[in-house]
């Protein structure tokens, strides 16, 4: 008995030492990010006038974002062969994500927050990748982007690979989940010169002119911990129903600009390492 009890155990470990990543468990992770925290749709889906998502149209673009700096129409990236990105190989997928560049060579340009993603963790961008298979074609032609501004010749070297944080350390977690994932600070944290001012992340100010296409004009919100000016005052439960809920402190409905509909789904511990990360960012007032 004792014999078998230990083949048993050692067989496991062998099992659990070879098996590559379970495709069932990458399928189920990349639908919990995209569904969720990482938010592709918030910009790939197109929304009616009312700010829902287009019914039959999930990821198949034709979203117009529209800033001063550009007239952004998201792409189609379902699997359609030819109008969305299913000719394209994972790796090519991955390239496009993390590093912006398309299998052509050219460059993918703002608002597609690349400088966020390209913290993504190799095992998270796959499974991001695996669930994008799995999303029916939908065959949508999209208008080409115009930009007023001039582009990146690069967002920066070619990346290698990325390694995963460690759920453990809830501050290491949640800044990378905040940040790599959510691109939280590409809209809350102000520009300088056309580049962000990591020195005042979190500060807010950044002016929304046209998002969305939708006809209005916000700001975003200070989320320091500043007492007055950001949310140091909140409790983590009013926090999370700001980010699941879009409704703030005082009860006002929030501009429907960032992700409720995805960010419901996160789940508490995550909301919980998010918050964490909130919590430790030094207190921005306004300029
Ligand atoms: C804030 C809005 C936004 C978010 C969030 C976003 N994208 Fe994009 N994405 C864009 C825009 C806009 C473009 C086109 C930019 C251009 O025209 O150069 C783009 C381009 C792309 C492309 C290139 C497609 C092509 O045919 O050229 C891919 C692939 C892509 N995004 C995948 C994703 C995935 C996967 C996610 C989630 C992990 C995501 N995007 C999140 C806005 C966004
Ligand atoms: C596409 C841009 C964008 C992204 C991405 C974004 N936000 Fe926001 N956020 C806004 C805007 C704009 C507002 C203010 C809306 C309003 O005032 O109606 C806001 C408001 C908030 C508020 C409420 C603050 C208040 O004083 O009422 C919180 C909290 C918040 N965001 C946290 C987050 C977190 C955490 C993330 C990442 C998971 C995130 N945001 C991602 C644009 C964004």
């Amino acid at each position: 008995m004792r014999r078998l009890t230990i083949i048993f155990v050692f067989s496991f470990v062998l099992i659990a030492c070879s098996a590559a990543p379970d495709p069932d468990a990458l399928v189920t992770r990349g639908a919990y990010l995209v569904n969720g925290i990482v938010a592709c749709g918030n910009c790939h889906t197109p929304r009616n006038a009312d700010a829902t998502a287009v019914e039959d149209m999930r990821l198949a673009g034709g979203f117009l974002i529209e800033e001063p700096a550009f007239r952004a129409y998201a792409p189609n990236i379902t699997q359609d062969i030819e109008t969305g990105i299913g000719s394209w190989s994972d790796e090519e997928i991955i390239r496009a994500i993390r590093e912006g560049v398309r299998p052509d060579g050219t460059i993918i340009g703002p608002p597609m927050p690349i400088p966020s993603y390209r913290g993504m963790s190799d095992s998270d961008v796959r499974a991001i990748v695996a669930y994008l298979r799995t999303v029916a074609p939908v065959r949508n032609v999209v208008s080409r982007t115009v930009y007023n501004i001039p582009l990146p010749e690069s967002w920066g070297p070619p990346l290698g690979t990325v390694a995963d944080v460690s759920r453990d350390d809830s501050l290491a977690y949640g800044t990378y989940f905040g940040n790599a994932l959510g691109h939280c600070m590409e809209c809350h944290t102000p520009m300088s010169e056309g580049a962000f001012d990591f020195s005042r992340t979190g500060a807010g100010g950044f002016v929304l002119h046209k998002p969305f296409g939708l006809e209005l004009a916000a700001v975003a919100a200070n989320i320091t911990p500043h007492p007055e000016q950001g949310i140091g005052e909140w409790t983590d439960d009013e926090i999370k129903r700001a980010i699941t809920q879009g409704i703030s402190s005082d009860g006002r409905k929030l501009a429907p600009i960032m992700a409720f509909d995805y960010y419901q789904n996160i789940s508490e511990e995550d909301l919980d390492a998010l918050i964490v990360y909130l919590r430790s960012l030094p207190p921005q007032p306004p300029e």
